[in-house]
């Protein structure tokens, strides 16, 4: 069966806009090819939700939960006809020092609960399932770590719309109907220079983020430069502001001097998340671009659709 021609209103979303919780999983695979692997995956898609029951079930305090993503030309391959209007290729960014790749990705599994070894669990019953049909690209474990800071110290997450605002910043509507209750999402694994960015004094970060860092208040638009990273990240379109929902997660090795930011923006258009990517790594003006890439560099990209549940749900294992 091919999707459903018209998914309507009352299609149910994947769980993008769930509270934030102490773990994650950032799990990114390539589809191999063959038409026998195009049916594990479509198999998967439509069980996906029972396995997330099944292992969260085990722990019901845990919240586990799972959104699973599909790149541009994987859309083709497993669904074929019609494809979300503006499902595209990350869009990769070269601007002086500052590159933000493209890198592979078919599939994005994120996983969140309350405790890893639930998402760990999840994830292993997911490979199990995919065993061969898939190749796996990069597997990051996200911790949250004290209040809700990332490894550069700043509380990360403040400014991120909440119950209502939050779905309608994620849930794509009549803008494009047949793929009512999807979302866009943009992933990109950061790698911090933390011997750099600790020997700036506290303030010279402040205005670098355009936050204070121990009590996470918003600078003064009187002080707050335009280069700061939540004023080239604030996007209005008539006057309001188009927000969207981000999970980050730290992640390293401290052994090895690995420290890093998951970066996941969900939102119901990818234009707004590659316009705040422009405004950081161009800048905006042209120059006037984002200091935390003075610290942070961009080592993956990708951009993925997130069909409704419904959708997932409604699919049959003969590939489109
Ligand atoms: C190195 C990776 C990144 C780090 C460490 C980081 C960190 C932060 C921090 C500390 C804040 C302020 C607190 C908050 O409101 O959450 C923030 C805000 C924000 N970030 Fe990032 N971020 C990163 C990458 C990105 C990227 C790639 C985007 C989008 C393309 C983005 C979009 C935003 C947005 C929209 C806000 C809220 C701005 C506002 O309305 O005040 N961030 N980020």
């Amino acid at each position: 069966m091919t999707p459903k021609a018209s998914v309507n209103s009352s299609a149910i979303s994947q769980p993008v806009a769930t509270p934030l919780t102490r773990a994650a999983i950032f799990l990114v695979v390539t589809v191999n090819p063959g038409a026998e692997n195009r049916v594990v995956i479509r198999h998967l898609c439509k069980d996906l939700s029972s396995l997330v029951r099944s292992a969260g079930f085990r722990e019901l305090e845990g919240s586990l939960s799972c959104v699973m993503a599909v790149g541009s030309e994987t859309w083709d391959r497993l669904f074929g006809q019609p494809r979300p209007a503006e499902l595209r290729k990350f869009r990769e960014i070269h601007a002086g020092e500052r590159h933000a790749p493209s890198t592979p990705g078919d599939l994005l599994f994120h996983i969140r609960a309350q405790r890893l070894d639930l998402c760990f669990e999840l994830a292993t019953q997911i490979m199990a399932r995919l065993g061969s049909a898939v190749s796996p690209v990069d597997e990051v474990h996200g911790f949250r770590y004290f209040d809700s800071r990332d490894l550069i110290g700043f509380v990360d997450g403040t400014e991120n719309p909440k119950g209502q605002a939050a779905i309608e910043a994620t849930r794509i509507g009549e803008e494009d109907s047949r793929f009512a209750a999807g979302s866009y999402v943009i992933v990109q694994k950061y790698l911090h220079n933390l011997t750099g960015w600790n020997a700036l004094p506290t303030e010279e970060q402040e205005r670098i983020v355009g936050r204070t860092k121990l009590s996470d208040i918003e600078l003064d638009d009187s002080v707050k430069p335009t280069f700061a990273h939540n004023a080239l990240t604030k996007i209005t379109k008539d006057g309001a502001e188009i927000k969207i929902l981000r999970d980050n997660m730290p992640f390293g090795q401290a052994a090895r001097g690995e420290f890093g930011t998951y970066f996941i923006g969900y939102s119901r258009s990818p234009r707004t998340i590659e316009e705040m990517l422009q405004n950081m790594f161009v800048g905006n003006p042209p120059g006037n671009y984002d200091r935390l890439l003075d610290f942070s560099r961009a080592v993956t990209g990708n951009l993925f659709f997130v069909p409704s549940a419904t959708f997932l749900e409604n699919l049959t294992s003969a590939p489109a």
